[in-house]
């Protein structure tokens, strides 16, 4: 009788477990952007009173084709930029203030064109793990009023 009553338990709060599932959701799912300019990407997730940021995994990939690459990475509230991929070094701002809201914001700056693609966020915390996704298409800039740099490659590129 009393394993009977265990077991219910167990079965109780497993129950409970997915019923209260942690969500992440993308904010937006496709986002459009001039080369150079800045973006912010966002998405939410699940918070309880109890969640506390030592407890937080972030892991933000851009997906092109195959390959991928890691655009944010907090570990245990922790931001490691070690992992972060050379093509987004310098240029993500991650807002650590809204994280408690249950928001990540992440700030592309002087956007380029291969940062075109699919973002991934994994987030995980004690209550779970959940993803989401959302795509960013950087347009090349086509103003001739723009610096001669960029003139310059636009010129290459149209040979
Ligand atoms: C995620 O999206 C669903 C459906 O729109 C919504 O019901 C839920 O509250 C959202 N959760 C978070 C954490 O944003
Ligand atoms: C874009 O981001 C950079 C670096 O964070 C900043 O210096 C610049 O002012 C931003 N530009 C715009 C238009 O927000
Ligand atoms: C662009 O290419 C043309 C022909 O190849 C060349 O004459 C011109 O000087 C180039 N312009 C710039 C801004 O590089």
């Amino acid at each position: 009788m009393k394993l009977i009553f265990r077991i219910l338990l167990l079965l109780i709060n497993l129950i409970s477990c997915v019923s209260g599932t942690f969500v992440v959701n993308v904010t937006q799912t496709y986002y459009q952007a001039e080369e150079n300019h800045n973006i912010t990407l966002e998405w939410t997730f699940t918070t309880k009173p109890h969640t506390s940021s030592k407890s937080l995994f972030i892991y933000c990939n851009l997906f092109v084709e195959n390959k991928h690459f890691v655009v944010f990475y907090l570990h245990e509230g922790v931001e490691v930029s070690e992992s972060q991929d050379q093509q987004f070094s310098g240029r993500v701002q991650f807002d650590k203030n809204v994280l408690r809201e249950g928001r990540i914001r992440l700030e592309l700056s002087r956007l380029r064109t291969e940062d075109s693609g699919l973002y991934l966020c994994k987030v995980g915390t004690d209550d779970g793990w959940g993803s989401d996704s959302c795509r960013l298409s950087v347009t090349a800039a086509l103003d001739p009023a723009d610096t001669t740099d960029q003139l310059s490659v636009k010129n290459q590129s149209v040979k």
